[in-house]
């Protein structure tokens, strides 16, 4: 049985529950992304042009993670969560991800949205988590699809 992290950012809450959720389940260990400088509700209100996560996305801004995952080399497999903002992972993950060596981890993606599907946010991270092998990605919604997928977590 694989060493089990879940890593994931929220920002409003939802994929929080699902990290829990999923912790509960496959009995991984929980640690929250979160950037350098946090976000306020107004940051993430995207309809507003110019809130800060719509300023960070068009202009393609690195938005550092805060913090570091404690003894993440003991870790074979690794959770990434997140919301879906703008068709794939917010920047924020992809500055955590940049941030660690990821020979021979296993990685399953797992997103919460507003309704877009995991869509190609899996491969979009591949540039940050070299040397990982994805073994899927998907978003997650209801808890009865959080159990099952969990099983399949704890199999690996
Ligand atoms: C900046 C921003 C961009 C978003 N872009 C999308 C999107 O492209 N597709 C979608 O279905 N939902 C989108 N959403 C909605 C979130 O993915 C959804 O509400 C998610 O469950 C929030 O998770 P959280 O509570 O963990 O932050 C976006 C939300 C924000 C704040």
């Amino acid at each position: 049985m694989s060493k089990i992290l879940i890593a994931y950012f929220t920002a409003s809450g939802e994929t929080r529950k699902a990290a829990e959720r999923l912790a509960k389940l496959s009995g991984g260990d929980l640690f929250e992304i979160v950037p350098e400088t946090p976000y306020t509700d107004t940051d993430v209100n995207y309809h507003n042009p110019l809130a800060r996560c719509n300023k960070e996305w068009a202009l393609r801004r690195k938005v550092p993670a805060a913090g570091k995952a404690p003894h993440f080399e003991d870790y074979d497999l690794v959770l990434i969560g997140f919301p879906i903002w703008y068709g794939c992972a917010p920047n924020v993950v992809n500055s955590f991800c940049s941030g660690y060596d990821w020979t021979d981890k296993k990685v399953y993606v797992f997103a919460t949205s507003g309704g877009s599907g995991i869509g190609k946010s899996g491969e979009k991270l591949m540039p940050y988590i070299k040397g990982a092998k994805i073994l899927g990605a998907r978003r997650v919604a209801g808890a009865d699809e959080l159990r099952d997928w969990a099983d399949a977590v704890r199999a690996e």
